[in-house]
């Protein structure tokens, strides 16, 4: 399973690309607001900040409605930093943003759909030709429902109808999401980066560290 980064902060973006796990950055209209940026320009500096990556998501705004809309909005993104290769349209699972996706995919444009909290809107995204589809586990955790068990139908499914689509678990909590949905078959989880803070830690690591500083103060004073 690869490590998206799921921010629009570049700081944030920064630090995990150095630590060389970063197969690519998803964002949102929210996370894109937060940063109290324009959007176009906030996309071009993660386009630039992260070149050795597969995809960089750029979700169209929630003013674009229609097919045509998103694919006019899609027809901006595309031109951004050169016309780079990595850009992918993240639609939301409407009829509207199917239809853009076949449309985009059709031209040879990564895309992502997002939104998905069941296993039928994964089949026809995936149907309507998405290079990635993004089931949101924590928001169907929140509702009492099981979004690890999505992530791993949707994987189940995919391997059975042999389809090339692959799952983006997002709205990914904490670090035990990260192990399940990794098991469940997810090709990508897409985490904040506090949550990679979390998993690089463990505290018999720190220990470990504390003891060997010690030793190591010891045996050459
Ligand atoms: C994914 O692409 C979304 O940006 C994101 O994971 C949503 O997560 P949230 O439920 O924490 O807002």
């Amino acid at each position: 399973m690869k490590f998206f980064i799921d921010t629009a902060n570049l700081d944030d973006i920064k630090k995990a690309y150095k630590i060389g796990v970063l197969s690519g950055v998803t964002t949102n209209p929210s996370l894109v607001a937060k940063e109290g940026v324009k959007f176009e320009d906030r996309i071009e500096e993660i386009l630039k900040a992260v070149p050795e990556v597969e995809s960089v998501s750029a979700e169209v705004t929630p003013d674009a409605e229609t097919a045509e809309d998103m694919i006019a909005q899609a027809d901006e993104l595309i031109k951004i930093n050169g016309g780079d290769k990595n850009i992918t349209i993240k639609l939301p699972m409407t009829l509207a943003g199917l239809e853009a996706c076949r449309y985009l995919t059709k031209k040879g444009v990564k895309t992502n759909v997002t939104l998905i909290f069941t296993v039928n809107q994964a089949l026809l995204a995936a149907r309507a030709g998405a290079t990635y589809v993004s089931p949101f586990l924590g928001r169907l955790d929140d509702i009492s429902e099981d979004g690890v068990l999505l992530v791993a139908k949707i994987a189940e499914l995919f391997r059975v109808h042999n389809l090339d689509t692959q799952i983006i678990a997002a709205s990914v909590r904490h670090p035990d999401h990260v192990t399940r949905v990794a098991m469940a078959g997810a090709h990508i989880a897409t985490v904040p980066f506090s949550v990679i803070a979390q998993l690089v830690k463990h505290p018999l690591t720190d220990q470990g560290i504390e003891k060997f500083a010690a030793d190591w103060k010891n045996a050459t004073k």
